[in-house]
């Protein structure tokens, strides 16, 4: 099976090839980590490759992501007619985001698939949380068979990745990501920590991340400058 690139400046070296091809991966962590901005270097990727590809933006507007991906220079986005967008809804029938997203793959035959993000689904939109994990799992299943990679995005509670917990649904994926920050004094550093990657011979590290034009980029060179001790005995305290 091949690996698609991912867009995202280092990720492919660190997963050692890419996103196996339609897999489903999960991008979690806690707000303002970066994962929208992730999600959005991918679809670009796609739309340079001539893809097809749909965003569905559970929690924003059209205009807010392509205003996003604007400001972070993705330009292509705001132009192709290989870019679909489901925008967020105000109404209770929200639960078309899982049936809709299936009928337009298969219209537009759509090669990446953005889900932005699953957090808050579960009890707003399901009896129980059997249901809306069976209704996940299906979902990602008919991704697979339509032959689409997907990528899915959660909220974490914690920045702090010792602590961070994973539901069940979180083990339904090919693969899970964490974007996070370490606090050391009185700043934070972002990255990034491949947790899963079902059947690759990932990189296991904590890796520097930085946002800017173009996203994030992956520091796949250095170390977390967070994670380094002190040398007690250095002449550089
Ligand atoms: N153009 C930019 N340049 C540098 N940093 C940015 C830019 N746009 C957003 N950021 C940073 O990225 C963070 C949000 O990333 P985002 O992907 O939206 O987070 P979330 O994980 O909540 O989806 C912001 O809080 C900000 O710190
Ligand atoms: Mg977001």
């Amino acid at each position: 099976m091949g690996f698609i690139k991912s867009g995202i400046k280092g990720l492919d070296n660190i997963l050692k090839g890419g996103f196996k091809e339609k897999s489903s991966v999960l991008i979690t962590g806690a707000p303002g980590t970066g994962k929208s901005i992730l999600c959005l270097q991918y679809a670009y990727e796609g739309i340079k490759n001539n893809e097809s590809v749909l965003f569905v933006a559970t929690e924003e507007f059209k205009d807010s992501i392509l205003d996003y991906a604007k400001t972070l220079g993705l330009n292509e986005l705001l132009t192709s007619k290989n870019f679909y967008i489901i925008e967020r809804t105000d109404t209770k029938s929200q639960i078309r985001t899982l049936t809709d997203p299936i009928k337009l793959v298969k219209q537009k035959k759509i090669k990446r698939l953005v889900f932005d993000s699953i957090t808050f689904f579960d009890y707003l939109y399901f009896k129980n949380e059997i249901e809306y994990r069976t209704a996940l799992l299906d979902f990602l299943a008919q991704m697979k068979e339509a032959g689409v990679t997907t990528l899915m995005t959660s909220q974490k509670n914690t920045l702090d990745i010792d602590k961070i917990k994973y539901p069940v649904q979180d083990f339904l994926f090919d693969g899970v990501i964490v974007l996070t920050r370490i606090r050391k004094g009185s700043s934070f550093e972002r990255v990034i920590h491949i947790t899963k990657m079902r059947g690759q011979d990932h990189s296991l590290d904590i890796f520097p991340i930085s946002i800017g034009k173009g996203g994030i980029e992956i520091h796949n060179n250095e170390l977390p400058f967070s994670l380094i001790e002190k040398d007690e005995n250095s002449d550089f305290k």
